[in-house]
């Protein structure tokens, strides 16, 4: 048994049932909400449907030992990698990704080439796509190199495939694309393919950004 991921060693050991994550023979015992909260480092070529007629991949294959049925917040595409929240939890999982909410979404963006100064100030400013306005990101240069550079894009919409437009409206193919935040909560050094249970902070925090507490 553990608790909050730590074995237990002592027996009178207190925790408090639906605040500390239980686990015994490693499946979670799920508090009296019976929420769950994961967040998975999605490899690239899964899909984040629950079905595929062409029998790809599903990231909900990835998720093992959860004895609920959960279902992703939001999509990654095929090709994206990166932090995908999932939950069982639907008012969190629609606020999250309802507009209205505005709830930000970090992206770790690598393209071909050189990326320029100017390309940067229009990712920044917004750029229209075929269905609309981008509205502004917050993007900031990490490298910049000859044959590829790594831009970090902040934007606020969860539109299809909506930083693959941004960029390809700026004229740089993108090569890889990590979700590394979305609101409050931070991919850090989770591996590839790896899951876990948010912490009780975490889904507090993303639950005040959204007002459901
Ligand atoms: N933007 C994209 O272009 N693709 C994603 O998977 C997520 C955001």
């Amino acid at each position: 048994m553990t608790i909050n991921g730590r074995p237990v060693t002592s027996p009178g050991t207190s925790v408090i049932w639906g605040v500390d994550m239980i686990r015994v023979d490693g499946r979670e015992i799920p508090g009296p909400s019976g929420r769950t909260y994961l967040m998975l480092n999605k490899p690239f070529g899964y899909i984040c449907s629950l079905s595929d007629p062409q029998g790809r991949p599903l990231v909900i294959d990835l998720i093992k030992d959860i004895p609920h049925r959960l279902y992703p917040v939001g999509r990654l595409d095929f090709d994206t990698m990166g932090l995908l929240l999932l939950t069982n939890d639907g008012e969190w999982a629609h606020r999250l990704t309802h507009p209205r909410y505005e709830v930000s979404r970090t992206y770790k963006v690598t393209v071909e080439g050189g990326i320029t100064d100017g390309a940067i100030t229009r990712l920044r400013r917004g750029v229209m796509l075929e269905d609309g306005p981008s509205g502004p990101s917050k993007t900031t240069l990490v490298r910049r190199g000859n044959t590829r550079s790594i831009i970090r894009v902040t934007i606020t919409g969860g539109r299809s495939r909506q930083v693959r437009r941004m960029m390809e409206a700026v004229g740089f193919g993108v090569v890889h694309l990590i979700r590394v935040s979305f609101g409050n909560i931070q991919l850090g050094d989770l591996k590839v393919g790896r899951y876990r249970h948010l912490e009780q902070g975490e889904v507090t925090d993303s639950k005040r950004l959204v007002g459901m507490t």
